[in-house]
């Protein structure tokens, strides 16, 4: 296969730079950090939604379309009988210059073609409900241009999911309003929604089109719609079938000359009895005949965004707001690769997981999938650094959706906030990875007030207990919930969402995900769990030795009380290992499951699937064994059977063929996914696992093999997925195309190749106390530093390794004083730290 480059990282704007419009999947960037969230790949392609990819998409998406990414925000400029857009498609027309920018929460896209130059800066301001378009206009040549302009978005009726099914009621309901220069999307406001959107530009138009089958045509292509052909606007008013919003603008730049036009894509909500203003001016809760939708707050932000110098400034904001988040870690470690994968898209990425979870993705069609209980607290490990108080509303509303035995739903809306019944509970890993975010939380911040917190139990008022308390019943769920090795049940599956030990499924038409289990008497037990629970049960004990010790006030337990509690779940953390040591290791490496019927998965004795990534990863993490040798020893296995040029697969040997007994694992062809894929999410768990072992250069090797960075250098073409982020799933040794990215973006790994790197192998942690520092680090370093702001102090920390030892450090000095112990004690202010391994 040809290896082709598409672009290049720009380390000092914080930016990727695609120079060739035909990558080899569209690579795309996310636009807006709070609510409003724009999709944008390098061609323009893309949607934006307010909150809820499924309640309130605002513009439509046909995923997996022909030809591919073909819905966005297009400019169709006229120039002549030549057509083109800006960022080559939909037109397709070739372009005398092409480059797409993408930034932190910015893209800016600039194309060329007879010495005109459109360049399209697209970003959501801060604290705004809408998609900024700034078009600047340039003419590069001797001649004056006469030049016609179109924009063109589609609406989406709100409805991500109905938006695509539902037509014989869909082509009835659209309705616009057009006011000056401003297209107004109204469809179901008449009735029970208080939304609406808007798309507007600050010059007087000549002309629009709101109704999709005049401006393009019934049988004509988005490549050159009817009204672009023949050149004149239609102003056309949608009345049900498919609102659009295009306004058609002329241009005339002199030789040199340069001109600005700003788009807003905006989203409104107003209150019900001010909906609508009567002729007279007077407001109702209630259409009429000449009723008009109030369009107050859509002008405000219309006005603020309305110039150059308001865009310029909204964007510096946008600007020194990553700034300042990118300013909390910084490393310099003299290796390009590595600095701007720690220094900017790791962190970058661990923003957007966080605000989108699963959702919204060119793989994930945003009505699937809403907040995932195990995937945001892990996510919010990543995340909890940059802004601590979203990531505390995030814990209390997860927490939010546990039920009172501990156990939780898989899944919530972000709108509602509700569990999702479709995909219900059973999941008995989930439990744990309350206590990984929260623990998380209270060492980057210190603030124990939220274990007060009362928070309920499936969002049911009344029922609310301390968050605290939520804690302690999800570590109570696991050891409940034991089975006959008293290792945990797996229930419904762990982590991995495709082990269903207790599914059984023949029936094509039922997802694995959602079908009733059967797990009454069932004897599936999980290794991955065993390890998780260790890990967090030891996090949970700290925490309680830490609440007891600091006499930290708390509305339900004591000082005595804390004790008690830590010393109750270190008598279960002992158990639980040795129960693993007992019946969970199979010789050479930890097995990785018992079936329903208590047979061993993830065995020597198995024909396939003889060894799991996931065991291996938590319970090296969790040290078992590692006194006897035994955390070595699985992760030599790891090396020995899993490990391949891209990474590290799931499983080996692949399941050739459907396992009824496992469900759905084994219905992936050999190399993809959970059967036997590089699943990124994972890697960094046996990675921790080899800084556990002290082993620098092994956890080193496994890292590169992932780190967009180094792929980036290697392999654009193969890889095929964006460069600058992590992918959930790299197709495994057994594949088809070893090396072949899938599911960008959005994956766990963001968060935990942050956790790793910035935590584990440079080693800067943060616990109750202050920062550890501990690196694991490959022999060839010898140096790098560190600038940490941590609860408003900083420290500068430089690590010195001049014998290239890869773990343990002989020296601490902290503001020119020797410290015993690796704990830089907290204390306000900044403060410089030498470290000598
Ligand atoms: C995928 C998993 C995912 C699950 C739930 C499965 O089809 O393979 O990776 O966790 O669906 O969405
Ligand atoms: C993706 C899911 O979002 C995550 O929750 C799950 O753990 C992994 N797939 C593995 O199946």
């Amino acid at each position: 296969m040809e290896n082709k480059k598409y672009g290049h990282f720009d380390d000092a704007h914080r930016e990727y730079v695609i120079t060739d419009p035909k990558t080899p999947w569209p690579w795309i960037n996310y636009l807006g950090n709070e609510d409003f969230f724009s999709l944008i790949s390098n061609t323009a392609g893309g949607y934006s939604f307010y909150m809820d990819a499924k309640f309130r998409r605002i513009t439509r998406y046909r995923y997996n379309s022909v030809p591919m990414d073909n819905d966005g925000r297009y400019f169709y400029i006229k120039d002549g009988d030549t057509v083109w857009n800006p960022g080559w498609k939909p037109c397709r027309t070739p372009l005398d210059f092409y480059e797409t920018r993408h930034g932190m929460s910015y893209t800016r896209i600039t194309g060329r073609k007879n010495d005109v130059e459109a360049s399209v800066l697209f970003f959501v301001p801060l604290h705004t409900w809408g998609e900024v378009q700034k078009m600047t206009l340039k003419n590069l040549g001797n001649e004056v241009k006469k030049l016609k302009v179109w924009s063109f978005q589609e609406w989406c009726l709100w409805n991500g999911a109905t938006d695509m099914e539902n037509f014989q009621r869909n082509f009835s309901t659209g309705e616009v309003e057009i006011e000056d220069s401003v297209i107004y999307h109204k469809t179901e406001y008449r009735e029970r929604r208080n939304h609406y959107s808007f798309y507007s530009v600050n010059t007087p138009i000549q002309g629009y089109d709101t109704d999709r089958e005049t401006f393009v045509g019934l049988y004509s292509e988005k490549s050159m719609p009817d009204v672009v052909a023949e050149g004149t606007p239609r102003n056309s008013w949608a009345h049900g079938w498919s609102p659009i919003a295009s306004h058609y603008i002329e241009v005339e730049l002199q030789p040199g000359e340069e001109k600005d036009l700003i788009f807003l894509l905006g989203y409104v909500e107003e209150k019900q009895e001010q909906k609508w203003i009567a002729p007279d001016g007077s407001f109702s809760d209630k259409d009429g005949l000449d009723m008009v939708i109030n369009k107050a707050q859509a002008k405000k932000m219309i006005a603020d965004f309305n110039t150059t110098e308001k865009v310029d400034k909204a964007f510096a904001e946008l600007q020194a707001y990553w700034d300042n988040l990118l300013g909390i870690y910084v490393a310099k470690t003299g290796n390009d690769k590595l600095d701007r994968m720690v220094n900017i898209w790791n962190q970058y990425q661990c923003m957007v997981t966080f605000n989108m979870s699963r959702s919204a993705s060119f793989f994930e069609s945003g009505i699937g999938r809403g907040m995932g209980f195990r995937d945001s607290n892990q996510d919010l490990v990543g995340f909890v650094h940059q802004i601590p108080q979203r990531a505390r509303q995030r814990i209390i509303d997860i927490a939010s959706t546990q039920f009172p035995d501990g156990g939780c739903y898989h899944q919530y809306q972000p709108l509602s906030k509700r569990g999702n019944n479709d995909i219900g509970g059973g999941f008995n890993d989930d439990p744990c990875w309350l206590i990984f975010g929260t623990t998380a939380y209270i060492k980057e911040t210190g603030d124990y007030s939220i274990l007060n917190e009362m928070v309920p139990f499936d969002n049911q008022p009344g029922s609310e207990v301390t968050l605290f308390e939520h804690l302690m019943i999800s570590m109570n769920h696991v050891i409940k919930n034991l089975g006959p090795h008293a290792l945990p049940l797996i229930g419904r599956a762990d982590w991995n969402d495709c082990l269903n030990l207790n599914c059984f499924s023949w029936d094509p038409n039922e997802s694995f995900q959602t079908t009733e289990n059967n797990s009454e008497g069932s004897k599936a037990e999980s290794l991955m769990i065993a390890g998780l629970f260790v890990v967090t049960a030891k996090d949970y004990v700290e925490l309680c030795h830490t609440l007891a010790s600091k006499n930290i006030e708390h509305s339900t337990f004591n000082a005595q009380q804390f004790e008690a509690e830590a010393n109750r779940m270190s008598e279960a953390i002992d158990k639980m290992i040795a129960a693993v040591k007992k019946d969970g290791w199979d010789g050479e490496w930890f097995l990785r499951a018992y079936d329903f019927a208590g047979n061993k998965i993830g065995s020597n004795e198995n024909e396939e699937g003889k060894i799991f990534i996931e065991s291996q990863g938590w319970c090296t993490m969790a040290g078992i064994g590692l006194e006897e040798g035994l955390c070595d020893k699985a992760l030599d296995s790891v090396k020995e059977r899993m490990e391949c040029e891209h990474g590290i697969v799931l499983n080996n040997p692949a399941y050739t063929h459907y396992h009824v007994e496992m469900g759905e694992i084994s219905s992936y062809p050999e190399g993809y996914k959970e059967n036997a894929g590089i699943f990124c999410h994972n890697n960094p768990w046996v990675i921790i696992g080899e800084t556990v072992a002290g082993r620098g250069n092994d956890a080193w090797k496994h890292y590169t093999k992932i780190l967009p960075s180094y792929v980036e250098e290697k392999y654009q073409t193969l890889h095929k997925v964006e460069p600058y982020v992590n992918c959930q799933m790299v197709a495994g040794k057994d594949a088809f195309r070893p090396g072949e990215g899938k599911n960008s973006w959005l994956t766990g790994t963001a968060a935990w190749m942050w956790y790793t790197v910035s935590e584990f192998i440079l080693g800067v942690k943060p616990t109750y106390d202050g920062l550890l520092i501990d690196p694991c680090l490959p022999s060839t370093a010898k140096e790098y530093s560190v600038t940490r702001r941590f609860r408003g102090a900083e420290y500068n920390i430089h690590v010195s390794n001049p014998q290239g030892n890869q773990k343990g450090i002989k020296s601490l000095v902290v503001d020119g004083n020797p410290v015993e112990g690796n704990i830089v004690p907290f204390s306000e202010g900044k403060h410089t730290v030498e470290v000598v391994m």
